[in-house]
């Protein structure tokens, strides 16, 4: 279920800030984008990765929709978060049929979980750079509650998910659509978004580790909303930089900085943890995407605490897009639209 399908479909990440919908087309040699769509989330909608209020949900994507009018009722959603495991393994070399017999008992080994709470999928990755004689096997299983409750939700509006996908990867297909593969340099993708953050390190083209980190930009709007004594939305547009009566800019500053230490710190661990079992690789850059990838002083934050080359993504880099998106204000969220785009060239590439 997480990886295969034959029909076309649109991308649709529901993130608990908000939902983004892309829809692109593949022409002989490029991808178009076709639609493309945002909307705001009200607070609560959706916590820890569930759907808290289902009524609410049901509106936003549905409004989407009307606004968005994506060509086809067929979907790619992902899912992240605790609910998800994501393992790489090594298994002699066997058939693909015979690792399927062997999936259940495989995944059973490594989850947190009951085997029966869970929908796992896998997939082959190659020859094991590592292991001679082995091949690399990515193990991936998601909570049935989690799944089923985003499918329900989802065909409630008349569409048909198709597939689901983990945010990490869906980050790694929009990351290699648009950048060209550089040989043997290790990459580490960060999406940051609201409530978590997805980190992926990829070389050549696999995916070396995955992680799913529990910070993200609520974080920040929280710490502003508690130590200004200002509501949870003036918090919001504070920290995206616009000026408020009474409220000290420096101060802000302060109380921002604090959080992008404890993300730094966050970023650092998950570096460390790599390093720890991969060796002989060295991160040669951070990529980042997702709206908190915006917030200000974090990028400098990185480059300085950590030494690393950081740069800001494009979903869109090698992605046809007519000037009437622009001028209906995608600049204002195309940052976010990751891990949609990921989705969207799901099936149109078979990737
Ligand atoms: N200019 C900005 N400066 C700082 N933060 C910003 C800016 N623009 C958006 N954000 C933050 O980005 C976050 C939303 O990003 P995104 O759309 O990637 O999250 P999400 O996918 O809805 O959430 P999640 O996947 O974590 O549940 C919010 O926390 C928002 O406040
Ligand atoms: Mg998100």
């Amino acid at each position: 279920m997480f990886f295969k399908t034959k029909k076309e479909v649109f991308g649709l990440d529901i993130g608990s800030h908000s939902i983004k919908l892309i829809e692109l087309k593949k022409s002989k040699r490029d991808y178009k984008l076709k639609t493309a769509g945002i909307k705001l989330l009200p607070k609560d909608t959706i916590i820890d990765g569930s759907i808290m209020d289902s009524t609410t949900f049901i509106d936003t994507v549905r409004s989407l929709l009307t606004e968005a009018k994506p060509s086809t009722k067929f979907v790619a959603l992902s899912v992240s978060g605790q609910g998800v495991i994501v393992k790489k393994i090594n298994v002699p070399f066997i058939t693909e049929e015979e690792l399927a017999n062997a999936i259940q008992w495989e995944t059973e080994q490594y989850l947190p979980f009951n085997i029966q709470d869970v929908y796992c999928d896998f997939k082959i990755l190659g020859e094991s750079a590592e292991i001679q004689g082995q091949l690399d096997v990515l193990l991936v299983a998601a909570k049935k509650d989690l799944v089923d409750d985003y499918q329900n939700a989802i065909r409630e509006v008349g569409l048909e998910p198709l597939v689901v996908d983990v945010d990490a990867f869906a980050l790694q297909n929009m990351y290699e659509l648009n950048e060209p593969i550089l040989e043997d340099k290790v990459v580490m993708l960060a999406n940051l978004g609201a409530s978590f953050s997805n980190i992926n390190i990829v070389k050549n083209g696999l995916s070396l580790f995955t992680r799913d980190v529990i910070w993200g930009g609520n974080k920040v709007t929280e710490s502003l909303q508690k130590n200004l004594g200002i509501t949870f939305e003036d918090a919001e547009s504070v920290k995206c930089g616009k000026p408020m009566e009474g409220i000290d800019i420096n101060e802000v500053s302060a109380i921002i900085a604090q959080e992008i230490d404890n993300v730094v710190n966050e970023i650092q661990r998950t570096i460390n943890f790599f390093y720890n079992s991969n060796p002989n690789d060295v991160i040669d850059k951070i990529v980042l995407y997702g709206g908190t990838a915006q917030l200000n002083g974090l990028i400098d934050a990185i480059k300085e605490k950590l030494g690393l080359v950081v740069e800001l993504g494009n979903p869109f880099k090698r992605i046809a897009v007519d000037r009437s998106f622009w001028n209906k204000g995608l600049q204002n969220y195309s940052i976010q639209t990751a891990i949609a785009v990921g989705l969207a060239i799901r099936r149109l590439g078979d990737r």
